[in-house]
């Protein structure tokens, strides 16, 4: 049984965050504009949000005598990092308000469940096949066809736990790949372009999104957000519809972001949903320079039971990540005029870490 949610959290308040990476520091920097504390649990000692907190918790998902005390401390709990086991997610949520709730976690930590749960709502995917063990890839890729992208259930991010299966690929090797994990195999999608929407959602039900955001990824990674996005006002129409939908049928609290494909179709196009993240998203880092509340505000908001803002963009705006040894790009970018430059505070740099990004509002 869920605690029943407190009223609209005061200056004294905590919000406790599950995750210490540049999302927490981010929404941890947020609620500290809006007077409120945060004491973030991560199980990492160089967790980034660590360093613009008072309070932490330095320890395993599992612990359940370190998860009690961060308990007694908060008020609510969120998250920036959505692989929160679901036993400790439980765990809290029997001892203060988790929000969204953990029900959501169950479905977007698992791509087949997420999958199901999008055709559900009558939103179009990529066609896909279950995947349990290497005896069902055969039929499944011949159901699919190639090319298909082998992907891990669970734990994938940033393209890992991914394999492309093209004509004269090998399916015992893409398994060998992926590490013998339940999959699901997806067809290719010949994309125009990827998008995402990312929406707010408080207590009251109200739906808050920023604008579509065009996304560029390179080696699965994204590299540039670009807003607002190229795309036809039905498009348009259509990505915010379904964005809503999806945090509507959550019941959900907080921010997420939907990501889509933009497929062209006869003489107009086709959104199909690629991933939801039950979190801030990297797409959205650019509403902290480029909209009057960002996605940050929004989800400390909502989760203090604060009504959501409706949030205006600036103009138009590109953010573009810092990504491993690009972080030294940082230096320039310090002497370009207009240009907001964010670094996470990462002492390693490893090829592929998100380390830093740049805002810039362009001109009209
Ligand atoms: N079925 C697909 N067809 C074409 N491209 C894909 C497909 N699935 C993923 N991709 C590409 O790989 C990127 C990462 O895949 P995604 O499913 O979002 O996993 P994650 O972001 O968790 O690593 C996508 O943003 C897209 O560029
Ligand atoms: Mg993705």
């Amino acid at each position: 049984m869920t605690p029943q949610l407190p009223g609209p959290l005061g200056s004294d308040a905590t919000i406790g965050i599950l995750g210490g990476g540049q999302l927490g520091r981010m929404l941890a920097l947020a609620a500290a504009r809006l007077g409120l504390k945060c004491h973030v649990f991560s199980p990492d000692p160089a967790s980034p949000a660590f360093d613009v907190v008072h309070r932490v918790t330095c320890a395993d998902y599992a612990d359940t005598s370190a998860l009690d005390r961060f308990a007694e401390d908060v008020d609510v709990v969120t998250y920036e990092f959505e692989n929160v086991p679901a036993e400790s997610a439980a765990f809290l949520s029997a001892r203060r308000p988790v929000l969204p709730d953990p029900h959501v976690l169950a479905v977007t930590q698992d791509r087949l469940a997420e999958k199901r749960f999008v055709q559900d709502l009558g939103i179009a995917t990529a066609r896909f096949a279950e995947v349990d063990d290497p005896a069902m890839l055969a039929p499944a890729l011949a159901a699919i066809g190639r090319p298909a992208v082998l992907k891990t259930r669970r734990f994938g991010y940033d393209g890992k736990g991914q394999v492309l299966l093209r004509e004269a690929a090998d399916p015992a090797r893409a398994w060998d790949e992926v590490g013998h994990q339940p999959c699901i195999l997806e067809a290719f999608v010949r994309f125009e372009r990827e998008i995402s929407v990312v929406a707010a959602r408080d207590r009251a039900g109200r739906v808050a999104c920023f604008d579509v955001t065009e996304n560029e990824h390179r080696d699965h990674i994204l590299k540039i957000s670009r807003v607002p996005a190229a795309v036809s006002p039905a498009v348009e129409a259509e990505a915010l519809a379904i964005a809503g939908k999806i945090a509507a049928a959550f019941g959900y609290v907080g921010v997420l972001a939907v990501e889509m494909f933009v497929v062209a179709e006869g003489a107009g196009h086709a959104v199909l949903v690629n991933e939801i993240a039950p979190r801030v998203h990297n797409s959205g880092h650019w509403t902290l320079d480029g909209a009057s509340a960002s996605q940050f505000e929004q989800h400390i908001r909502a989760v203090a039971g604060w009504p959501i803002a409706v949030p205006r963009r600036h103009g138009r705006i590109e953010m573009v990540n810092l990504i491993g040894e690009e972080v030294a790009e940082a230096a320039a970018w310090l002497e370009v005029p207009g240009a907001a430059v964010h670094l996470y505070g990462k002492g390693t740099v490893r090829p592929g870490r998100k380390m830093g990004h740049v805002t810039r509002l362009l001109p009209d």
